[in-house]
């Protein structure tokens, strides 16, 4: 395929650098959460747009419950407010929305708003958003070898494939390309397993400033790569072709 055509089917998002654009603004942390959902909005409709199939975003780690108490609530409050701000727009836009990730440690009623996001948008299938919520890369390749455990899955019979059907982005191909904003180069576990063969892209922007022109360096940077999956180069092919 044309490489400057290659759309990706999956992107991962960590949305990093809430904080520090809100610090710029001498404004609280939260407020920077806040304008960083609608950078979510804007980038989900942008990546429909694009003909991207799946957009994964790490909302909410693992390690976010040791943030300050008063952030923590803020960031379940944004949950609330996010859901009846956007889901009729999300429904319209066909939008489907799934969690990933451990809601038993989540308030009843956070659990209620996500569980009532994924259930209204169960029949959209433009495009669809998992959200990471309360999610790690560790925890999931636990929690998936737990339920094969409880499956009955032997030690011989389980490799890779099984595995993969017990993780919590079963329903998902791996992602194609993993964006980081906010200028750290890191994963930060956000899906360890199924970013195996993911092209990384990290950008300065901080979150709340990303959008369509973001995307798109991002998505020419893709593009570029040449994906070879633990193959030689295709330059290589090709010369080993000619020979
Ligand atoms: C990282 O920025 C961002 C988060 C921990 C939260 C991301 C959440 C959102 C964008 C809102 C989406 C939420 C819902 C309700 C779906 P940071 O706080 O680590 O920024 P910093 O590195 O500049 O401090």
């Amino acid at each position: 395929m044309d490489s400057a055509n290659r759309i990706p089917r999956h992107v991962a998002i960590v949305m990093d650098g809430n904080g520090r654009w809100a610090k710029k603004r001498f404004m609280p942390r939260f407020f920077g959460h806040k304008q960083g959902v609608d950078a979510l909005m804007r980038t989900v409709r942008a990546c429909a747009d694009r003909g991207i199939e799946y957009v994964t975003v790490f909302a909410f780690s693992s390690e976010n419950w040791k943030r300050p108490t008063e952030e923590v609530s803020g960031l379940m409050g944004l949950v609330l407010v996010t859901v009846s701000k956007y889901l009729t727009k999300m429904v319209g836009e066909g939008v489907r929305v799934r969690i990933v990730g451990d809601l038993s440690q989540v308030s009843d009623r956070v659990r209620a708003a996500l569980d009532e996001a994924e259930r209204s948008t169960r029949h959209n299938s433009r495009i669809n958003l998992s959200v990471a919520f309360n999610y790690g890369g560790r925890w999931d390749v636990v929690q998936a070898c737990r339920q094969a455990i409880e499956a009955g899955v032997s030690a011989t019979s389980l490799d890779e494939a099984t595995l993969s059907r017990f993780m919590a982005m079963n329903f998902a191909p791996d992602p194609d390309l993993f964006i980081r904003t906010g200028g750290e180069v890191r994963i930060s576990n956000f899906l360890l397993w199924q970013a195996a063969y993911s092209e990384l892209v990290f950008s300065d922007c901080l979150w709340p400033d990303f959008g369509e022109k973001q995307l798109d360096e991002a998505l020419a940077d893709y593009a570029r790569r040449d994906r070879r999956f633990g193959l030689v180069s295709s330059a290589d092919q090709l010369l080993t072709a000619k020979a």
